[in-house]
C-alpha cells in the first residue's frame, strides 16, 4: 500500500519539502507519495485528526501551523516542547498523533557536515533574531554544548524572552552591541529574515569578525547571501542554509518510509531546481 505524507501550510505552495521528499522517494523506489496539503488555520485541528483515517503516516508543518498543533496533538517530544514548536507529525497505528520538532537537529547536522572543524566550546555563540528558528538554534547550541549563547534581536524584549524561557547559558545583548559581540564569538548565526531575496541584506559590519568564528545563515533564498560573502572574504568558515532545510528532512521521512535517507549533492541541486 502507498505510504502517504505531505506538508500543512497556508499557503503551502512556496515549500521546498515535496521537490525534497519527492526526490527521496524516487532515489529509493519507495511505494510512497508526499502531497501538499493547503490547510487554513481554523481548519488545522480537523486536518490532523483526519490525517490516520486518510491513511497519512504523518505530516510535515510549515507556517502558520508550528505553535498551533501542539495542542491538537496526543504527544509533545521534549525536543518541540523545549523549543515551543513543532514541525514534523507521526500518526501512529492506533490512530495517535505525535509531534516534533526537528530544526535543532537539522541546524546541527548542517553545521557538522558544512564546518567538520567547528568547535562548540570555541567561544560564545552570536544568534541573530528571536523568532521561532533562533529558538530551534539555541537549543541545538545548548545541547551541543555550546558554553554561552549571546541572542541579539531588533526587539529586545522578544530575545529575552527566548532566553528566559531556554534558560541555561542564554544571554541577551541590545542589537546596537551586535558588531562588538563579534571579537570573541565562535559561532555567528542569522535567523533573522535580513538577506533573503527581497528583503534587504543584514545590517552588520563584520569589521570586528573574530577570524576564528564559524558563520551560518539559515536563509538558502539566495545561497550564498551577503552575509556569508563577506565572512567568506574575510577567510572565515561559512555554510549556506540549505543544509538546515535537508537535514531536519531526514527524520520524518525515516518515520514514515522506513527509509534513512541521505543528503547528497543530487539532492541539494535538485532541491535548488538545478
Ligand atoms: P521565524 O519564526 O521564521 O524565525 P519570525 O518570527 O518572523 O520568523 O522572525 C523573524 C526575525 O527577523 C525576527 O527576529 C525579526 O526581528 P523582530 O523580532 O525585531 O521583528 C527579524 N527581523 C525582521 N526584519 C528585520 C530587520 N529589518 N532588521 C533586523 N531584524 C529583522
Amino acid at each position: 500500500m502507498t505510504i502517504k505524507a505531505g506538508v500543512m501550510g497556508w499557503p503551502v505552495d512556496h515549500s521546498r519539502s515535496p521537490a525534497l521528499h519527492g526526490f527521496w522517494l524516487k532515489a529509493y523506489g519507495i511505494d510512497g507519495s508526499y502531497e501538499r496539503l493547503p490547510v487554513k488555520p481554523d481548519e488545522l485541528a480537523a486536518a490532523l485528526r483526519a490525517l490516520p483515517e486518510r491513511g497519512f503516516a504523518g505530516v510535515n508543518l510549515t507556517v502558520p501551523h508550528k505553535e498551533a498543533a501542539m495542542s491538537v496533538v496526543d504527544e509533545v517530544s521534549p525536543e518541540g516542547q523545549r523549543i515551543g514548536a513543532v514541525n514534523t507529525i507521526f500518526a501512529t497505528a492506533d490512530g495517535r498523533l505525535k509531534a516534533t520538532n526537528t530544526d535543532a537537529y537539522g541546524f546541527i547536522t548542517s553545521l557538522k557536515f558544512g564546518a567538520p572543524n567547528f568547535d562548540p566550546k570555541a567561544g560564545p555563540a552570536v544568534v541573530l533574531g528571536a523568532g521561532g528558528a533562533a529558538r530551534a538554534v539555541c537549543v541545538a547550541l545548548q545541547d551541543a554544548g555550546v558554553p554561552e549563547i549571546c541572542v541579539i534581536n531588533r526587539t529586545t524584549t522578544r530575545a529575552e524572552n527566548l532566553a528566559r524561557d531556554l534558560g541555561g547559558n542564554l544571554g541577551v545583548a541590545p542589537w546596537e552591541e551586535r558588531t562588538a559581540r563579534l571579537k570573541t564569538a565562535g559561532l555567528l548565526v542569522n535567523t533573522t529574515t535580513q538577506g533573503m531575496q527581497g528583503q534587504p541584506a543584514l545590517d552588520l559590519d563584520l569589521q570586528t569578525l573574530s577570524p576564528r568564528a564559524v558563520v551560518t545563515d539559515i536563509v538558502y533564498t539566495p545561497l550564498e547571501t551577503q552575509l556569508l560573502a563577506g565572512a567568506r572574504a574575510r577567510g572565515n568558515t561559512v555554510v549556506d542554509g540549505l543544509g538546515m532545510l535537508l537535514y531536519q528532512a531526514q527524520r520524518g521521512f525515516e518515520g514514515w518510509f522506513g527509509q534513512k535517507p541521505e543528503v547528497t549533492a543530487a539532492l541539494r541541486a535538485h532541491v535548488l531546481g538545478k
